[in-house]
């Protein structure tokens, strides 16, 4: 059988795949894609902005060699791979295990946007603390948020029909059993 399919989940993943993969090539891109780089007007519309919202993003961050921006980043290439291989695996080749790529990628997310505001609470606002508290709110934090609400209805969602098809799948493994039992 083919997978049960959404087309909310599938259009989070394709419609989000541009986004992650400007922010990046952003990140990787440094210090080219920042501002004085030869390549800063791809970025510049967003980036530009956020990089005094969002220190991490800045020049100086860059300079003084913190890791986490490119860290973060290479978890989001990781997890976009993921994403579109859920595409592939659900919509191009119909293969019925498809929404467990689907149900790793959405947790890795969760987990890694928890990991993006725990290290900036955790150092003391180092990188967002200059802002005015609704800039914080409004820019840092609410432009997270879709990426822990839309993944964690993934969870649930994929989740759900995960743990359906094992629980069938181990109930035909029973009744399989005892017939095979009873022929003996
Ligand atoms: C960039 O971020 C650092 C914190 O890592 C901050 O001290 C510095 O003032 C910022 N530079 C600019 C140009 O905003």
């Amino acid at each position: 059988m083919p997978p049960k399919t959404y087309t909310w989940i599938s259009l989070w993943f394709l419609l989000t795949a541009p986004i992650i993969a400007w922010d990046i090539s952003y990140c990787l891109m440094r210090p080219r894609s920042m501002e004085g780089g030869d390549l800063h007007w791809f970025w510049a519309p967003a980036f530009g902005f956020y990089s005094q919202i969002d220190h991490l993003y800045n020049v100086s961050t860059y300079k003084k060699g913190d890791g986490f921006p490119n860290a973060h980043a290479i978890l989001n290439l990781v997890e976009t791979i993921m994403n579109l291989l859920y595409i592939y695996a659900a919509h191009v080749v119909a293969w019925p295990p498809a929404p467990l790529i689907g149900f790793t990628a959405a947790a890795m997310t969760v987990a890694k946007t928890f990991l993006y505001w725990s290290q900036e609470y955790f150092c003391g606002w180092c990188m967002v603390g200059h802002n005015s508290l609704v800039d914080i709110v409004k820019y840092w934090f609410l432009s997270s948020v879709p990426w822990v609400i839309v993944p964690s209805l993934i969870l649930m969602r994929l989740g759900k029909d995960l743990v359906s098809e094992l629980k069938y799948a181990d109930q035909l493994s029973a009744v399989d059993d005892a017939s095979s039992r009873k022929r003996r």
